[in-house]
């Protein structure tokens, strides 16, 4: 499973590139707004900034919400950098539209799906990532997890080349679980990933590692 940061943070993002398990990145209107990137030359400019410091997709969202808008503004995206995924909503006229993106050749990611049927027609439409947001499923006492794992399953079923970015995770075992699910993609918030580290048997087990290493070199010394 690939894993994908997903923040604008340019520190979180590097942090995570660091680390030498991270394969992209995705990005939304809201998430570029938390870091105060304002104005279309900023936006812009700041995408080629994330793609600068990491080597796989990156997804930059459009706000268009019409055909045209959403394809002249995804052609603009798309022209920045190669590393550029055109992010999509599933709306009428964005299924449309990620139809004429695949077309094209430019790489779409379907974003703001909560049903199969939804993640179903993105596949039809050519998409190249489908993003259900499973966190936004569960707060709402639905099981997002279940929908990976029937996305999942269709998609295997049918061969589609749409690759299933589980979206909207909040904490380390939703990582786990996308991964038993199948997912290909968990996009994940920096302290969800850096959480896949800790278990307390290994801060036990690694203090006790060094008190008997230091206790071998006091020995050795005498
Ligand atoms: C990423 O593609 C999505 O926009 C993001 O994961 C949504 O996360 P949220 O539900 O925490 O806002």
């Amino acid at each position: 499973m690939k894993f994908f940061i997903d923040t604008a943070n340019l520190d979180q993002i590097r942090e995570a590139q660091d680390l030498g398990v991270l394969d992209g990145v995705t990005t939304n209107p809201s998430l570029m707004a938390k870091e105060g990137i304002t104005g279309e030359a900023n936006i812009l400019k700041h995408y080629v900034d994330i793609c600068n410091i990491v080597t796989g997709d990156v997804s930059a969202e459009v706000i268009a919400t019409d055909y045209a808008g959403i394809v002249s503004e995804g052609e603009r995206l798309a022209k920045l950098h190669p590393q550029i995924v055109v992010k999509v909503p599933m709306i009428k006229d964005g299924i449309k539209a990620i139809r004429y993106f695949s077309n094209k050749g430019i790489k779409t990611n379907c974003t703001l799906v909560f049903s199969a049927g939804q993640a179903l027609l993105a596949a039809k439409a050519g998409a190249t990532y489908v993003s259900p947001f499973l966190g936004r499923l569960d707060d709402i006492n639905y099981d997002g997890v279940e929908l990976i794992s029937q996305i999942v399953h269709i998609y295997r079923m049918y061969d589609y080349p749409t690759q299933v970015l589980a979206a909207s995770i909040r904490n380390p075992l939703h990582i786990v679980r996308c991964a038993e699910a199948g997912a290909d993609v968990a996009t994940c918030p920096l302290n969800a990933i850096l959480d896949l580290l800790k278990h307390p048997l290994t801060d036990i087990g690694l203090a006790k590692f060094l008190a008997d290493a230091k206790k071998f070199q006091t020995e050795s010394v005498k």
